[in-house]
């Protein structure tokens, strides 16, 4: 069975949305109709969840209750948006999901793994990727990357709650990802992002043949 419902996750700088874009293009030329999407904000809700959770210039708010927008932002984008795009037989390709809770809030904040993983079923109501791409990298390379591009946006750094946060957090993060990546070696497969995009499209090309046959 082709994959119908694909994650891209990883750190900050990782060249998620690049990926993500240059996969779309790929797949919609080859005759499928792509959902692209993301988390947080992919619904209408998580439109306005968004700047709660990653505005820099709001005051912080607790892990607890951090956690609990990201859930909300999920349960409305599975419910709303992802699940009506697969009954009507779409692919759908999103930006973060389930794995990026057990990541950063389980891993990174050091929230329990367990009581994440039946918060993120309840959230989903059961919904999985049936694949799930990891684009590793360092973090200080992650970091960097994510710092210049803001610079050359010129962005004022307002979504930047999570690239303020330390060296030694998204090494966690990482570890995260690639211990996810060990337990489900099925779903998950993890990619080098240390070199360019194409390098990294030709990665993960590789790993959708079948969606390569329509
Ligand atoms: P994203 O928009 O993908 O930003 P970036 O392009 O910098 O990766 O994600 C925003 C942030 O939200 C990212 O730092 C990770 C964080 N996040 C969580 O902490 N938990 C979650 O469940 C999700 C979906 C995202």
């Amino acid at each position: 069975m082709p994959a119908k419902f694909i994650t891209l996750e990883g750190i900050e700088g990782s060249g998620k949305s690049t990926l993500l874009q240059k996969m779309a293009d790929w797949l919609a030329g080859r005759g499928h109709s792509v959902l692209l999407t993301c988390e947080p904000g992919g619904s209408a809700l998580g439109r306005e969840l968004r700047p709660l959770l990653l505005d820099a210039d709001r005051e912080k708010v607790c892990m607890e209750a951090e956690l609990f927008l990201y859930l909300a932002d999920r349960a409305e984008h599975a419910r709303r948006v992802i699940i009506p795009a697969l009954e009507r037989g779409e692919l759908v390709l999103c930006d973060r999901f389930t794995d990026s809770t057990l990541a950063y809030q389980g891993y990174g904040r050091g929230l329990d793994l367990d009581l994440l993983r039946r918060l993120n079923h309840a959230a989903t109501g059961g919904l999985a990727p049936d694949q799930t791409l990891v684009l590793d990298l360092p973090p200080e390379m992650g970091l960097s990357r994510a710092r210049r591009r803001n610079l050359e946006q010129g962005l004022e750094r307002k979504e930047g709650r999570f690239e303020a946060e330390s060296l030694a957090f998204h090494s966690r993060v990482r570890t995260g990802y690639l211990s996810i990546a060990e337990e489900e070696s099925g779903r998950v497969k993890v990619l080098d992002a240390s070199g360019g995009p194409e390098e990294l499209f030709s990665q993960a090309c590789k790993h959708f043949p079948r969606e390569m046959e329509l």
